[in-house]
C-alpha cells in the first residue's frame, strides 16, 4: 500500500512539475480537495477505480493529467464512457512497453494490438471460433460435459460442515471449452500441472495496474517493479505452453485437414496472403483468448456461488424459476430468454462486482474534441472506469445494494439497461461475451439443480469485497455444499 501511495504522489508531483505546458481545453487535473480525498482513500487501501470515481464526483467525469508529453485522461460516468468507447478513433491502444513486454516487445495479439493487425485478427478469431463451436449446439454439449465433470468434483467437497473451497474447480471447466475449439485439447479436472498453469494466468491478471502503465520507466525501480516482474514471469509460462501446442500443431499439420482454430491459423499463415499472420502473432492471439477467456468467466462463476450463499432468497428464486421452466431437469440454452430472474441475477452480479473495473488503456489516434468541449490531443491515454458506470447513484439509486429485481419490470420480465456494460461497448466490445454467457448459464443451472450453497455455520463469514486486479476475483471463501 505504501508503494501505491508513493506512486500516486510521484505521478501527481510530476503532473505539477509539468503544469506550465497545459494544452488548452484539456480536462482539468484533480482539484486540491480531490487529491486530499484520493490520498485518504489510498491510505485506507481503496483501489484506483474507487479513487478515480470519487475524484470525478468533485471534478467532473473527465480528470486529466499532463506529464510532459504523456497525457492521461480518467473517463468516468456512463455518458462519457459511452462516448469514448463508441469512437473508432479512441479504440487504439497506447504504444506502451509494459503492454508489449508479454508479446515479444511488439504490439501483437488482439487485446493490446490495434490498426489493421487488430481488425484482421479480431475478425479472424470471431469467424473461426464460430466455425469451431461459438454459439452452436456442439458447444452446448461440450459445456454440459464440463458441467457434469464439475458436478462430480463438487460432490467430493459436499457435506463438509466447516465449508469447502470451490474456486479452484471452476477455471478448468471454463477453459476446457474454449481450448478444445482452439487446440482440440481438453484437460482433466484433477490435472495438477494444468491447474498450475491456470494459477499463473490468475497471477498475471491480478497484477494489472494503470499507475505502472502510466509511468513505464518504473519497471526499473526495485520493489515498485515487483508486480511487473511477476506478471511477466506468468506471461512467459503461458507463452511457453502455447508455443509448445502451436509447434506440435505445425509438426502434425496436414494440408486440407483443419482440426481446430490453430490449424486454420496455420493454414492462413502458409497461404501467405497476409504477412501479419505468423507464429508470434498466433501465440499472442492464443494467449489473449486464453487470458481473456479464463479468469473472467471463472471468477464470475466463483462470485456467483458466493452471492448465492450470501443471498439465499435469490438462490431460492433462481431454483424455483428453473423448476418452473424445466421441471425436474436443467433448462437448455434456448430457454435463456424465458429465464427472466436468471438474466437479472447475472446482470446484477456483473454490475455489483464490476468484474473488469478499469479497461485496458485506450488511446486516440488524432486530435479530437469531446461533447463536453474538452480538447484531447492525439496519443492521449484513456483510463476508462467501468466501476464508475456500475456505481452511478444518479442512475441506479442504490448501487451498493445487490438487487436483481432492478433488471425486472413490474411483470417480472427481464429488461436490458443501457448502463449495464460489463463486456464493454463499441469496437473493442468483448468478443467472448456469447461464450461466457452460455458457459455461465449451463454451469450455474447444473449446479443449482444438484446442490444448495450456504455460508457454513461455523468459521468466518465470507466477504463480498473482491481481490483487486485487471479482473476482480473473490477473496478465498468456503461454502457449505449440500447435495439436493
Ligand atoms: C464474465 C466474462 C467476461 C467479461 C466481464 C469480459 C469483459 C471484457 C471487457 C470489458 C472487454 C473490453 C475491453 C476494452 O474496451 O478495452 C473485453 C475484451 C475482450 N475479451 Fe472479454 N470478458 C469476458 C469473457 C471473455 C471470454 C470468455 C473471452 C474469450 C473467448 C474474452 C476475450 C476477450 C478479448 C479477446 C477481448 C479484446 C477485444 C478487443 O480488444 O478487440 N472475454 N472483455
Amino acid at each position: 500500500m505504501l508503494v501505491e501511495l508513493l506512486l500516486f504522489l510521484a505521478i501527481l508531483a510530476l503532473a505539477r512539475i509539468y503544469f506550465g505546458e497545459k494544452t488548452p481545453d484539456f480536462p482539468p487535473g484533480p482539484s486540491a480537495k480531490a487529491v486530499l480525498n484520493s490520498l485518504l482513500f489510498l491510505a485506507y487501501g481503496r483501489p484506483i477505480q474507487e479513487i478515480a470515481f470519487h475524484a470525478s464526483k468533485l471534478d467532473g467525469p473527465l480528470v486529466g493529467l499532463q506529464l510532459g508529453p504523456l497525457k492521461v485522461v480518467f473517463v468516468n460516468g456512463y455518458e462519457t464512457v459511452k462516448e469514448v468507447l463508441a469512437r473508432e478513433d479512441c479504440s487504439f491502444r497506447p504504444d506502451n512497453i509494459i503492454l508489449k513486454m508479454r508479446s515479444f516487445n511488439k504490439k501483437l495479439g488482439i487485446i493490446f494490438a490495434d490498426g489493421n493487425i487488430w481488425r484482421t485478427h479480431r475478425r479472424f478469431a470471431i469467424r473461426h471460433l464460430r466455425d469451431f463451436g461459438f454459439g452452436k449446439s456442439s458447444t452446448e454439449r461440450m459445456i454440459r460435459d464440463e458441467a457434469e465433470a464439475l458436478v462430480e468434483s463438487m460432490k467430493k467437497r459436499a457435506g463438509c460442515p466447516e465449508g469447502s473451497a470451490l474456486h479452484d474447480l471452476l477455471p478448468i471447466s471454463v477453459i476446457n471449452v474454449l481450448w478444445a475449439m482452439m487446440s482440440g485439447q481438453r484437460h482433466d479436472h484433477e490435472d495438477a500441472q494444468f491447474k498450475q498453469l491456470l494459477e499463473n494466468i490468475t497471477a498475471y491478471t491480478r497484477q494489472g495496474d494503470p499507475l505502472r502503465m502510466i509511468l513505464p520507466w518504473l519497471r526499473f525501480i526495485p520493489v515498485i517493479n515487483r508486480p511487473i516482474k511477476e506478471a511477466m514471469k506468468s506471461a512467459e509460462i503461458l507463452q511457453d505452453y502455447i508455443k509448445g501446442v502451436a509447434e506440435q500443431h505445425e509438426a502434425t499439420y496436414e494440408e486440407g485437414v483443419t482440426r481446430d482454430f490453430i490449424d486454420v491459423y496455420i493454414s492462413a499463415m502458409r497461404k501467405g496472403e497476409d504477412p501479419s499472420f505468423d507464429m508470434e502473432q498466433l501465440i499472442v492471439v492464443c494467449m489473449d483468448l486464453f487470458l481473456g477467456g479464463t479468469d473472467t468467466t471463472s471468477n464470475a462463476l466463483s462470485f456467483a456461488l458466493l452471492y448465492l450463499a450470501v443471498f439465499p432468497r435469490v438462490q431460492d428464486k433462481l431454483r424455483a424459476e428453473m423448476e418452473r421452466i424445466s421441471p425436474g431437469g436443467e433448462p437448455p440454452l434456448t430457454d435463456v430468454p424465458n429465464c427472466h430472474y436468471y438474466q437479472a441475477f447475472v446482470q446484477e452480479l456483473l454490475r455489483h462486482v464490476s468484474m473488469v473495473p478499469i479497461l485496458p488503456p485506450h488511446t486516440v489516434i488524432n486530435d479530437i474534441t469531446l461533447r463536453s468541449g474538452h480538447h484531447i490531443p492525439k496519443d492521449t491515454m484513456f483510463i476508462v472506469n467501468l466501476y464508475s458506470v456500475s456505481m452511478d447513484k444518479s442512475h441506479w439509486l442504490d448501487p451498493e445494494n445487490f438487487r436483481p429485481e432492478r433488471f425486472l419490470d413490474e411483470n417480472g420480465v427481464y429488461e436490458r439497461d443501457p448502463c449495464s456494460i460489463p463486456f464493454g461497448q463499441g469496437p473493442r466490445q468483448c468478443l467472448g461475451e456469447p461464450l461466457s454467457k452460455d458457459t455461465m448459464f449451463i454451469i450455474l443451472t447444473s449446479l443449482l439443480h444438484r446442490f444448495k450453497f450456504s455460508v457454513p455455520a461455523t468459521g468466518p463469514l465470507p466477504t463480498l469485497e473482491p481481490k483487486q486486479g485487471l479482473v476482480l476475483s473473490p477473496k478465498e471463501y468456503k461454502l457449505y455444499v449440500e447435495e439436493i
